[in-house]
Formats: structure tokens, C-alpha cells, sequence
């Protein structure tokens, strides 16, 4: 290991590791306003000066090299030092003690101390820009903010939005978001990272602002008083004193502010976070540790927690009396739903009854679910909604690879040469996720491939953007494979040591020429050839694929293909390559993966294996039911068939996100018994019985597992509402007053009978996840996680992978001369599913208002529509009215419709065909008529949408640019510029 001498002491040295990243992680000190260590080198702020040899070296720029000697206290270091901290005094004027940001993590403030500044040589200049307040969730001050660019580099490349920037060249730079617009009328994707990056109170969240501080939320009148005082008493008292008065104000926040982690609660990204509150009050939301994460989030997560605090919260247990809800008590409300479960049971068996999981709780929450669905009623009735868009994926991988979940990390999508993905929004679906590859794809040489009906952000990026026709991505993918096979270029080495099937599977695409696929999807030939080309090229391949792929009626054979092709190629079993369907919800894998399905256990055991039944039967002392139950499609029609007549659900908005939502209504106003469980009277609601308020996740503690298998711990951030409870307590009380006899006094309690009863989960425990610490299934019992699946053996009992054969049947619901559009269907960025959450954070209604159609400028024209025209939209299902919204995203005669509506959902137009291996609706096959109706009101995205905005893409903060001005010089005597990166 290369040496470096420190101050005179020796240190060991990593490899690749920066001088300032071994300097701190040896305990030295220096100061570094501008150095992140998520950010690399943004080399801006020139306070890192060290000496070596008797030349000045920033220690952010440069990596460690056997032999060098470096003083970071020299005369000369230190001068250099003082001297660039001064130029940022000049830029940013300190009031401690009345700002929201003195949290003792004020780079400011704490290098102030650092170099125990007494007097600034520079005076303070204020710049001639007003504060901007346009954004709902975070503010600028110019005056504030001392130019170290970490905001733009976070945003040109950890984010990759593009908005910011600084105008080095100007007399005045400060930071300009599109190149000098409003932040409210800017592209700016309220994303956060900025403002989490930003070492000062420059940006601040406006959560915090007023609320963090004992003097802070004065009124400015007072507030400019206090700070005057403060510069008047600096000659002659100096930092240090003031400094004091404002570090006892911070250590008296340290007992009103709280800082717990917790995990989102919107995407399967799995980002995680501290969140700061006082009483209940959130402050903001921190991403520093995050796994998944690290400093990113999207809007959600940073700014969507309005649903916490929302006064339409649901305290009280609500009972239908009389067509009419009546508030009634815990007591009698249990008590009701355990007489009627009970009475159903014997009247009509258990089977007569089933339970709807739900995706948004935490896997301890599923467990238990399915625990009362088997064990207390004794039916398999139990499923959740992966069913509505993850489970063709997961059979694509049990029939190919063996596991149900994405193969690798979000690490090796960022590894890989070439990313291709299929069906999936990934910048507004999974935002984090897509960060990694935009980020990738600018800086590091990864190719894109995408493969979409629509052309949203990953497209436009794309150095590829496929377009084929609606649900014919299963006959280009397999066209894909016959080619490469055909022309020798599939590894056939890898074939031979680690896949089945060659023959038959070969056999299989002898339909899947070329030309066919052509004929079939509308890509011109020579563009799947040149997607052939890219694919053999690449070392390391991953696909990402989501609901565009899953929600049609060949859904499975789909994720099929698509494995297959992962497995001609080689690309499983590597670092930077492999499968990522990628989850919808934030516990959409844990749900799946504890059990609420009707046909396995938990861990993927199946009901009739009479081994598992007979493990699980010892476990919790009773007989198990081995017949596979109904799952939530079958359910619907079983109860308009008369066999189905009580049902128990939690968390989930069925009555609007499952297809065909008209027919589900109907279903559910049939039911004798319908108990519903959420945090709000949400739609379902209505349909029910018996209503019982549960928790959000920031008042509980559990588990989620995110879309890379991670299972990470959240905990309790807030005390219920008064008169909500947790949700495993409810299930729970059901259970007991069933007969259960359960004594759960903790989460964790439930998270080691799961480890207990399943191989795959068999060292999870609460201790190995405590904190940010976290692990990706499946964990021996020594606790040895896997990252990346499938490095030693697939999951077959052989070890070898399996070419699965599939065929073209092509999607059902086309346009006829009747219903001649195609409508297609997803997420928004600012909205979570059909927004029962994000509607109630009122700055992402203020952006993002309502959901919309969009419609391509060709038939905009040819109907005569423009943006905010209202049409009625009808399929052979139903009809909904909606406002249009005309964008080059969307192509000649196919539409989009974002899910994010209570008023219209879309699910009113979509059909009850599904994909008959996993019962999941093919909501993206949806033909519709348009009707133009006579009103025309406002476009459906205001003016201050993100979309609206034109980002200014650059190569980071542009640093260079700072250094050519005329007034720049390097602090100090004898810089030698080094431009190393990271
Ligand atoms: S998109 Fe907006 S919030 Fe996100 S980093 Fe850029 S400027 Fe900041
Ligand atoms: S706003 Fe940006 S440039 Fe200004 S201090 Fe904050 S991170 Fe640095
Ligand atoms: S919604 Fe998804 S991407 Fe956004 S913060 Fe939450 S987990 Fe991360
Ligand atoms: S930390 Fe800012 S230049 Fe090194």
C-alpha cells in the first residue's frame, strides 16, 4: 500500500483515495467548504490548501501517491487557507444565531470555528439579487450563498436535471436556475438535491424556515435588528464570542429537534432518509447515509409528506349503519369485524372470505396479514397488488432464473456499458434510479437504449429511442436473440456452462426473423440490427423494464423474453449486468416476498409443497389450507358470482388502480362483509362496512423491500394521531379476538418468526438492520446477504439457468373503426399512483394540479384540440372526462393518461383482459373514442410545471471558468492547478 506522511505521521493509503478523503478519514483536519464526498472534486472554494514540497495543493484535487509529504499546517497552507475562507465571508453574512441552518452542520459556520476567524478582512458585499421565493418548497438567497457550486454540481450530475448553473463571467455571479429564469418558472424538479448539498442557509427548505430556531421564526424587522447588533459588537468582541452565544442556541435545538431514519414511503427505489421534526412538525427530510440513495431523492421524498399532518386523516373507526358511516369506538369496530368474519366463516367457510395486503405496509404487516388469512380463517384468499403490475416480471425470472427479483444492485445499472430499457418511465416512475443512469450515460461513456410508446425524458436521452407498436416488444426482444444466435455472436460459452434449453429455445424463435418482428412492431429492421450491434458490443449489459412491459396480456412472455435474451448474451452472473423489473411501490417486493399471494408462503414456498405447509403448521400450531386461493383479479369475479362475500383490505385504493374500476365497484358493493383499512377515506372506503384508521409510515416501525431486494428498517418518526394505530397492532386485535392468541409487542418480534420460517430470510434480523444498515435476500443465517444474485449458481437445483420458449399472440382491446385510439396509461413524477398521498402536499398541487390526456400535435390538429380543451374519453368499459394536454411526447393516434385522478381515473376506460399466466390486467391495451366536448379551460399543467422549463445541460460547475476571470487569483503563493477527478 502506497504511503503518505500527514504532519509528520505515516498513513496507509486506499486505492484511488483522494488526499482530502484520507486526510479526514485518518482525523486529520482541513478545512473544505466546497468538497463533498458524494460530489467529488468541485474544486471552487480553494479553502483545502495543503503544502507539499513547497508548493500549495488543494487536497480535494488530488489523489494519494506513494512518498508525498504533505503539511496541512504549514505557514503557507495556513495563509492560503484564511485567505480563501475570507473571500467567501465576503460572500455570505453570518447570523448564526437567528438562522434556521445553525444545526451544528454548517460548513460555514463550522469552518469559521475551524480557523479560528476572529475579524473578516473582507467585508461582506451584498449581491444585488432579490431572495427568490417561487418554489413551493425551498428558497435561494443570493446574499447568502458563497458560489461553491455544490448545488450545480448535484443537479448537472447526480441528479442530472440540468437547471443549474453559474454565471462566472457576470461581475455578480450567483446561481441561475435555466440560465436566469425564476426557480418557480424553471425545469427545476424540485428534487432536492441542491438544497440537501448546499453548505450554508443559501437554500434552505421552507419547512425549516422560522420553525428551526429559537429567535428565527422573529419578525424580519426584528431579525435584520438582531444582526445588526451582532455585525455592530464583531470589531471588537470578534467571531469567536459570537460564535459561543450561537453554539448554546444550537445545543438547545438538540433537544427539541428530533432525527429519525425512515425509508419512503412512495417508490421501490428504497431511498432513505433522516427526517427532522419538532413535536410534529417535519423540518425536512435529510438524505446523507442512504443505501439506495445516498444524497438523492425526488420531490416525493424530499417534499411529499402533506399526508402526515393532513386534517382529513382518519382517527376514528367508522361503521355503516343504514347506508350511512357512524363514528364508533375501537372496541365496538373489532369487535364487529371479528363477529362478522367469524359468522361468514361458518356460514359460508373460510373460503368465502379474503384479505387484501398491502403494498404500502411494512413486510411485517404483510406477514401478518396472510398469517390471519391462513392460519385464523384458513384460506389462501390473500394477495396484494403486485399483482396489478409486478408479477409477469417475477414469472419471467422464476421461469428463467430462478429468483423473483432484480439480479443486481442499483450499483450495477450505473456499471453497466449499455442500459436498455423497455416499458418504464424510469425518470418519473423511479427517479433515483434513472439519476444513476443519466448520470452514467453523461459522464461515463454508458450507452441507452430505450424502447417506449412515449418519448419522456430517458428517451430524448436515449442514444437509441425504439418506438414500437403497443405491446409488440416480445416479438423485436426475441427477433433480437434469433439474430444474434443466428450470427454467432451470442455467448455460447456461457450457454453451454449455465443455460438449459438451447434447442428448443432456438426452435422456439424461428418465427422471430427480422423481418417479422419489422412487420409486427414497426421498427424498421435496419434499427433492430443496430440494436443487435450496440448489444453484442457492450461488455456489460442490464435491462430495466417496468409496467410498459407487464401490464399487457402477454406481460409474462414479455419479462420472458427478455430474460432469455439477458441469458444468450451472457449477461447474468457479472457486476454491471442482468434483469431490473423495476417495483412500483415502495413494498411492492416485501409484500410479494411475506407471503400475501394465494399460492405461496412466505419466501416463495408453495401452499401445496406438504413440506413448507408442514414447517409452517409446526411454527404457528395449526392446520394449513393446501389449495391455492383466489387472487385479487379472481376475487372480483368471484364475488359477482355470489362465492365471495367478506373481505378484509388494507392500504390499498382497489376501487380505482384495478381495471376495469366500474366493474370493481360494482363487485364491492355486493359484499356481505368489507372491512377497509386505511389512513383516509379513500374511494374504497366507500364501499365498506367497517373502516378502521390506520398509520402512515412515518408512525410505525418496520420493514420495506425496495426493487434491489434491500430490506432496511424504518422507524418511528412521529406518535400515531391520536386515535390511528399501526397497522400490524390492527391485524393483530383482529386476530386475537378471532381466537389468534398472538403476543407481538414489536415488529421485530415478527421479523424472527419470518427468519425462523423462511431459508430465504433466515438471518434478518432487526440488529443486522439497525440504523442505515441494511440487507439484499437472500441472508443466510450467518447474515451474508447477495448484492448480485446469481454469482456462483442460478436458482434451480442443477444451478443452471433455463431458456424459456415463448410466442407471439399480440395484445387483445385494438382499435376498430369505433374505439380508434390507443390509450396508454402511468405515473407522473410529482404524483404517487392515483395521489391519495401526493394531492396533499399543496406544493405538488399547486404544480402538478390534475391529470390530463395527452394528445400528439397531429391529431391535436386534426380534432381541433388544444391544451386545456375537455374531451370525454370512451372505451367499450367506460368513459371519463378530462382536460387534453397536446405534447410531442405522444405520437399520431396513441394517447396518454396519467393515473393520478379520483375524479376520472383512467381505470374507468381500461378492460378486465389480463395476462393468463398471472392474472395481471393488461391495462396498457385500452382502445378508446374521443370526443372534443365544447369547453375550453386552462392547459393542464400551469406555466410553473417543471416541463415548461428548458435546462441549461453543462459539464458541472465549470470551475474553470471561475478561474479565468480577471479578478482570480489562487490564494496564496504557488497553486499548482490540478484538475483531478474523482
Ligand atoms: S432539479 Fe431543482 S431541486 Fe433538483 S437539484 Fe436541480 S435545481 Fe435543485
Ligand atoms: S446555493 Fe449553491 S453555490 Fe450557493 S452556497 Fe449553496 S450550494 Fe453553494
Ligand atoms: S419516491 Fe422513490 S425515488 Fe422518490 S424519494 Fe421516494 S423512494 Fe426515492
Ligand atoms: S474543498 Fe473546495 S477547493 Fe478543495
Amino acid at each position: 500500500m502506497p504511503k503518505v506522511a500527514i504532519d509528520g505521521v505515516v498513513h496507509e493509503t486506499q486505492p484511488n483515495e483522494l488526499l482530502i478523503d484520507l486526510i479526514n478519514r485518518t482525523g486529520g483536519s482541513v478545512p473544505h467548504v466546497c468538497y463533498h464526498p458524494q460530489l467529488g472534486p468541485v474544486q471552487t472554494c480553494d479553502t483545502c490548501m495543503v503544502e507539499e514540497n513547497g508548493r500549495l495543493l488543494r487536497a480535494c484535487a488530488i489523489g494519494v501517491a506513494d512518498g508525498m509529504t504533505i503539511s496541512t499546517k504549514s505557514a503557507k497552507a495556513s495563509a492560503a487557507q484564511v485567505e480563501a475562507f475570507d473571500r467567501i465571508l465576503s460572500n455570505h453574512m453570518l447570523y448564526c444565531t437567528v438562522c434556521d441552518n445553525n444545526n451544528g452542520n454548517c460548513t460555514v459556520h463550522n469552518t469559521t470555528k475551524l480557523l479560528a476567524i476572529e475579524h473578516q478582512r473582507i467585508p461582506f458585499r451584498s449581491k444585488p439579487y432579490e431572495v427568490d421565493n417561487t418554489n413551493p418548497f425551498y428558497r435561494y438567497d443570493p446574499d447568502q450563498c458563497i458560489l461553491c457550486g455544490r448545488c450545480v454540481e448535484a443537479c448537472q450530475n447526480v441528479e442530472v436535471n440540468e437547471t443549474l448553473s453559474i454565471n462566472w463571467e457576470d461581475p455578480n455571479p450567483r446561481v441561475l436556475w435555466d440560465g436566469g429564469s425564476t426557480i418557480g418558472e424553471s425545469s427545476c424538479v424540485s428534487c432536492g438535491h441542491c438544497v440537501t448539498v448546499c453548505p450554508c442557509n443559501a437554500l434552505m427548505e421552507k419547512s425549516m424556515l422560522g420553525h428551526a430556531g429559537f429567535l428565527t421564526s422573529l419578525r424580519k424587522s426584528a431579525l435584520s435588528g438582531m444582526i445588526d447588533v451582532v455585525k455592530g459588537v464583531e470589531p471588537e468582541t470578534g467571531y469567536g464570542a459570537i460564535l459561543q452565544i450561537s453554539e448554546a442556541e444550537e445545543a438547545m435545538r438538540e433537544h427539541r429537534i428530533r432525527k429519525t431514519k425512515t425509508v419512503c414511503t412512495y417508490c421501490g427505489v428504497g431511498c432513505s432518509f433522516d427526517v427532522w421534526t419538532k413535536d410534529r412538525h417535519i423540518l425536512k427530510v435529510a438524505p446523507e447515509h442512504g443505501p439506495a440513495n445516498g444524497i438523492s431523492t425526488c420531490v416525493k421524498g424530499k417534499f411529499g409528506w402533506g399526508h402526515i399532518n393532513n386534517e382529513d386523516r382518519l382517527t376514528t373507526p367508522l361503521i355503516r349503519e343504514e347506508g350511512k358511516f357512524r363514528q364508533a369506538s375501537w372496541d365496538e369496530a373489532l369487535a364487529l369485524v371479528a363477529h362478522k368474519l367469524s359468522e361468514l366463516k361458518t356460514k359460508s367457510g373460510p373460503d368465502s372470505i379474503a384479505f387484501i395486503s398491502s403494498s404500502k405496509c411494512t413486510n411485517e404487516e404483510s406477514y401478518l396479514m396472510q398469517k390471519l388469512a391462513r392460519a385464523v380463517i384458513g384460506t389462501n384468499n390473500v394477495d396484494n397488488c403486485s399483482r396489478y403490475c409486478q408479477s409477469p416480471a417475477t414469472m419471467g425470472l422464476f421461469r428463467t432464473v430462478g429468483y423473483g427479483g432484480d439480479s443486481g444492485s442499483i450499483s450495477d445499472m450505473e456499471k453497466a456499458d449499455l442500459v436498455l430499457i423497455v416499458g418504464s418511465n424510469t425518470a418519473e416512475s423511479h427517479p433515483v434510479i434513472a439519476t444513476r443512469v443519466k448520470s452514467s450515460h453523461k459522464l461515463d461513456g454508458q450507452k441507452l437504449i430505450v424502447s417506449d410508446l412515449r418519448e419522456h425524458e430517458m428517451a430524448r436521452r436515449a442514444d437509441l429511442f425504439l418506438h414500437p407498436r403497443p405491446g409488440t416488444d416480445l416479438a423485436w426482444l426475441s427477433a433480437i436473440s434469433r439474430y444474434l444466435l443466428d450470427n454467432g455472436v451470442a455467448d455460447t460459452k456461457f450457454l453451454d456452462q449455465w443455460a438449459n434449453g438451447l434447442a428448443e429455445y432456438r426452435k422456439s424463435l424461428e418465427p422471430f426473423t427480422m423481418e417479422a418482428a419489422a412487420r409486427i412492431s414497426g421498427v424498421p429492421e435496419e434499427t433492430l440490427k443496430t440494436v443487435a450491434q450496440m448489444i453484442s458490443e457492450a461488455e456489460r449489459m442490464c435491462i430495466l423494464w417496468a409496467m410498459g412491459v407487464t401490464q399487457h396480456s402477454q406481460g409474462s412472455d414479455t419479462s420472458t423474453a427478455i430474460s432469455n435474451l439477458l441469458l444468450i448474451t451472457g449477461n447474468y452472473m457479472r457486476p454491471g449486468t442482468g434483469a431490473y423489473p423495476l417495483r412500483g411501490h415502495n413494498n411492492v417486493q416485501g409484500a410479494s416476498d411475506h407471503g400475501a399471494m394465494p399460492n405461496m408462503l412466505p419466501g416463495y414456498q408453495s401452499v401445496d409443497d406438504p413440506e413448507v405447509r408442514q414447517r409452517f403448521e409446526t411454527g404457528w400450531k395449526v392446520k394449513l389450507p393446501s389449495a391455492k386461493g383466489l387472487d385479487n383479479h379472481q376475487m372480483v369475479e368471484a364475488i359477482h358470482e355470489g362465492k365471495l362475500n367478506g373481505m378484509y383490505l388494507i392500504g390499498e385504493e382497489m376501487s380505482i388502480v384495478d381495471s376495469n374500476a366500474n366493474y370493481v365497484g360494482d363487485a364491492f358493493a355486493k359484499l356481505e362483509f368489507f372491512v377497509v383499512q386505511d389512513i383516509f377515506f379513500s374511494n374504497t372506503c366507500r364501499y365498506a362496512d367497517v373502516v378502521l384508521p390506520g398509520a402512515p409510515s412515518l408512525e410505525k416501525e418496520g420493514t420495506f423491500t425496495s426493487t434491489e431486494r434491500r430490506i432496511q428498517r424504518l422507524y418511528q418518526v412521529l406518535e400515531p394521531l391520536e386515535g390511528a394505530r399501526p397497522d400490524w397492532e390492527i391485524t393483530q386485535e383482529v386476530a386475537n379476538r378471532l381466537g389468534a392468541g398472538w403476543q407481538y409487542q414489536h415488529p421485530s418480534e415478527i421479523m424472527d418468526e419470518i427468519a425462523s420460517l423462511t431459508p430465504m430470510f433466515a438471518g434478518v434480523n432487526y440488529e443486522r438492520l439497525a440504523g442505515y444498515r441494511c440487507l439484499q435476500w437472500p441472508v443466510a443465517a450467518d447474515g451474508t446477504d447477495e448484492p448480485l444474485l446469481y454469482t456462483k449458481r442460478f436458482a434451480f437445483p442443477d444451478g443452471k439457468a433455463r431458456l424459456f420458449p415463448v410466442s407471439w399472440i399480440g395484445p387483445t382491446d385494438q382499435p376498430d373503426s369505433e374505439f380508434d385510439l390507443h390509450l396508454n396509461n402511468g405515473r407522473l413524477l410529482e404524483h404517487f399512483h392515483e395521489g391519495n398521498l401526493t394531492y396533499r402536499t399543496e406544493g405538488i398541487r399547486e404544480k402538478t394540479p390534475d391529470t390530463f390526456v395527452e394528445v400528439s400535435p397531429e391529431l391535436a390538429e386534426e380534432r381541433g384540440i388544444q391544451s386545456g380543451t375537455w374531451v370525454q374519453l370512451v372505451s367499450r368499459y367506460g368513459q371519463v372526462r378530462v382536460r387534453a394536454l397536446v405534447t410531442d411526447r405522444v405520437q399520431g393516434r396513441e394517447l396518454y393518461m396519467p393515473m393520478n385522478s379520483l375524479e376520472s381515473p383512467v381505470n374507468r376506460l381500461t378492460s378486465s383482459h389480463t395476462d393468463p399466466v398471472t392474472n395481471t390486467p393488461a391495462y396498457k391495451e385500452t382502445s378508446v373514442h374521443l370526443n372534443v366536448l365544447p369547453e375550453v379551460g386552462e392547459s393542464p399543467l400551469p406555466r410553473i410545471n417543471s416541463r415548461f422549463g428548458h435546462p441549461t445541460p453543462q459539464n458541472g460547475v465549470e470551475v474553470e471558468r471561475k478561474w479565468k476571470r480577471p479578478d482570480y487569483a489562487a490564494p496564496g503563493n504557488g497553486l499548482v492547478q490540478l484538475q483531478t477527478k474523482k
